[in-house]
């Protein structure tokens, strides 16, 4: 029996080293893994200035599963996001126009825990989501786990979180203090599969327009696949209502869709929570044709000059800013 369970420690030792071992990187800050035309690209994204100097967050990337474990603590509140750790998923066809969008698939699996956890979580099942939720309530933290997108009327600018017209979130799960932009309460509720999300409306302190859907029951899904396509099509036919805000953005008629992204807003801890991701996907079918003929005159609809641009607005420095600049927490005053 001895010899048994010293065979079965050192088994789950080597476990351990070679679930280590299979990491690609580990990048810190406002590294980046991945080249942004590469299928995913990993960002531990520590955009905010005012973050304090004693935070930090840190990204092991498995790009082959696909997984990834952020590990991150940020032990002061200053009512804002710190930072952002996500995979950028791309596909060919972005950035499309939203009208040509026919589905668009989502997957991830994603779980939080507090601590360093000796190997990586890839337990995403309800029950012990529920008992790492409560440990993480009870330590103070806050953070989601969300979807991002991005959208504008100029292809280019898709590519540019802060400038873009319209951000879209879809958020999957939350604990402590994470409020979305709330705006004036329930726009609409959507159903897909076995989930009801609420959508809420808000310009941000940019005055972008900043779209948050949330489940409805306000609950957490840990486990995703639906989709989300018809959450876009709400939207498209739904514009927002005229603001009194002089500096809204302009509301474009026939937006393209370009970033696509998954992460979690990092709000609050003062010990190590590690987000761990796993089997993201994004699956998206365009109307081809729409897409080749909707590109309304100038630049062509794929391909082209906007191609460059494209490339260039997603310079490095640039991305020290990517920002969920939406995310400002009211709530988190409250804290
Ligand atoms: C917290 O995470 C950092 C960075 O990964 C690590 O160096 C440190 O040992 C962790 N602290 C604890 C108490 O696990
Ligand atoms: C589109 O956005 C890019 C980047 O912001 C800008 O350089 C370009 O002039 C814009 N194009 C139009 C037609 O507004
Ligand atoms: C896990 O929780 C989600 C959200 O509450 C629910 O939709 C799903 O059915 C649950 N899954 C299982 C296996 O219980």
């Amino acid at each position: 029996m001895k010899s048994a369970f010293v065979l079965s420690s050192s088994f789950s030792l080597l476990l351990s080293l070679a679930s280590a071992q299979s990491y690609d990187a580990t990048i810190c800050g406002e590294d980046r893994f991945g080249e942004f035309s590469d299928p995913h690209v990993y960002l531990p994204n520590a955009w905010n200035d005012n973050s304090p100097d004693d935070g930090y967050v840190c990204m092991s990337v498995d790009n082959s599963t696909p997984a990834f474990d952020v590990t991150w603590m940020w032990p002061e509140n200053i009512a804002d996001v710190h930072s952002y750790p996500y995979v950028r998923l791309n596909d060919d066809d972005l950035p499309t126009r939203l009208s040509t969008i026919q589905s668009m698939r989502i997957k991830s699996d994603w779980i939080m825990t507090l601590g360093s956890p000796r190997s990586p979580p890839r337990d995403f099942s309800n029950s012990t989501w529920a008992e790492n939720k409560e440990e993480l309530d009870e330590a103070g933290v806050t953070a989601n786990a969300a979807w991002d997108f991005f959208l504008d009327g100029n292809r280019t600018r898709t590519y540019n979180p802060v400038d873009s017209a319209i951000e879209v979130m879809i958020w999957l799960g939350r604990v402590g203090h994470a409020r979305p932009l709330e705006g004036d309460g329930v726009v609409t509720r959507i159903t897909l599969g076995d989930h009801t999300f609420q959508l809420h409306y808000q310009l941000n302190f940019r005055s972008r327009h900043v779209f948050t859907w949330i489940l409805a029951d306000g609950g957490d899904v840990t486990q995703f696949d639906e989709d989300v396509s018809p959450l876009f099509e709400y939207i498209l036919n739904n514009p927002p209502p005229e603001s009194d805000d002089e500096d809204a953005a302009e509301w474009p008629e026939n937006p393209y869709l370009g970033l696509v992204e998954f992460g979690s807003e990092t709000w609050f801890s003062r010990e190590n929570v590690t987000f761990s991701v796993a089997n993201f996907a994004l699956d998206l079918e365009v109307d081809e044709d729409a897409a080749d003929s909707g590109s309304d005159g100038g630049s062509g609809g794929s391909g082209g000059d906007d191609e460059d641009d494209a490339a260039m607005a997603l310079g490095v420095p640039f991305l020290g800013f990517v920002a969920p600049v939406a995310l400002l927490a009211g709530a988190m005053i409250g804290l």
